[in-house]
């Protein structure tokens, strides 16, 4: 009989402290976080050092946790996977210097798992049936990346954002209009009771690059809207203008996914990331996908933001394939998804 492989995942490259035990990269024994945002919310965003102090204080607590929630010691794992990139350098270093910390001192063996691969793997967690090939559209606050999964740890990056990311369009737009830090569940809680074709806001596209994305353009738009109806002394509504945003948004996302599901051939399609919890974009993938046949899946919507049990199921199949860091392994900020493959070659 197969050994079960149990891991320890922890994650710390943003604003939550998360620690998880999963069983065999798709079962998730405990799975801990700690979020930041009531902090973070008093200026808007994340104060990368703020953030780094927290997670110094959490990450301990936070590990004690997700093993005795999983009913387990340290002994008892397989290895200890971290988020080692991309991220906030500051953040990304407490994480690994406990995993360093833990898995030297158990004897355990210590895989580095890129962030991206994690928010991608959360779909393993949550559809058991799903495997590669697919497409995933990572949405989160800091990536807007067209992934085509070729297999377990073997991406090909075909379109990414030029500026901004979505969730960083929608925190920004939510700012201005005066709804608060993180803006993507408030503008998704407000823009069913607005009119979606109230304003009609840009959808940008890239000459000769069909499936990158930009979303300064409407971020602007929104902020030139709010302007000018100041200067007039009109009242806009807030509710319409959160749909008319959203809509411009998830358009964009739908459309330029279903253009490269189309040319990549593939008939499944994944999403990911902060955004991917976002209910008008599910609802208008679900049916574009329907209309083609593509069978769609995304994460429960505690699995689409950032957590480690995404981390220890991308973690588990770099496991099975013998990868294992040294000592030596560091934070990368800039850690891009291709990297995973040549290192896997
Ligand atoms: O994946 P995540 O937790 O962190 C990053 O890796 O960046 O994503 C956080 C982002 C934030 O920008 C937040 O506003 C956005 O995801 N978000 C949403 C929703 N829930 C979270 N955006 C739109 N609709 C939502 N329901
Ligand atoms: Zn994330």
């Amino acid at each position: 009989m197969k050994k079960d492989i149990k891991l320890l995942a922890v994650e710390s490259s943003c604003d939550e402290t998360a620690a998880s035990v999963v069983k065999n990269g798709r079962e998730v024994l405990s799975n801990v976080i700690a979020s930041q945002i009531d902090l973070h919310k008093l200026y808007g965003g994340v104060v990368p050092e703020i953030a780094s102090r927290k997670h110094i204080q959490n990450i301990n607590p936070v590990i004690e946790q997700a093993l005795e929630e999983a009913e387990m010691a340290i002994q008892d794992v397989d290895g200890v996977c971290v988020t080692y990139g991309p991220g906030l350098v500051g953040a990304l270093l407490v994480g690994v210097g406990t995993a360093k910390a833990i898995s030297y001192a158990a004897g355990k063996p210590l895989i580095g798992v890129n962030h991206i691969e994690g928010h991608i793997s959360a779909n393993y967690i949550c559809h058991a049936e799903l495997e590669p090939p697919f497409l995933c559209l990572v949405v989160s606050g800091g990536h807007t990346h067209l992934v085509m999964v070729k297999d377990y740890g073997e991406y090909e990056m075909i379109g990414r954002t030029r500026d901004d990311a979505a969730g960083e369009a929608f925190d920004k737009v939510a700012r201005s209009i005066g709804l608060g830090y993180p803006g993507g569940p408030k503008i998704d809680a407000l823009a069913p009771k607005g009119d979606k074709d109230a304003i009609l806001f840009p959808r940008a596209s890239i000459d000769g690059a069909p499936y990158d994305f930009s979303f300064s353009g409407v971020k602007s738009a929104v902020l030139n809207y709010i302007n000018g109806c100041k200067m007039k002394g009109i009242r806009y509504s807030q509710a319409d203008l959160a749909a008319s945003f959203q809509e411009a948004v998830t358009d964009v996302l739908v459309s330029r996914t279903m253009l490269a599901a189309d040319r990549y051939n593939t008939n499944k399609v994944a999403m990911a990331g902060g955004v991917a919890s976002n209910r008008a974009l599910r609802s208008r993938m679900k049916a574009a996908c329907g209309e083609r046949g593509y069978a769609l899946y995304y994460p429960e919507p505690v699995f689409c933001t950032d957590n480690a049990a995404m981390i220890g199921a991308a973690g588990y199949y770099e496991f099975i394939k013998g990868r294992r860091d040294g000592w030596d392994l560091n934070a990368v900020p800039g850690l891009e998804i291709q990297w995973n493959t040549q290192r896997n070659n």
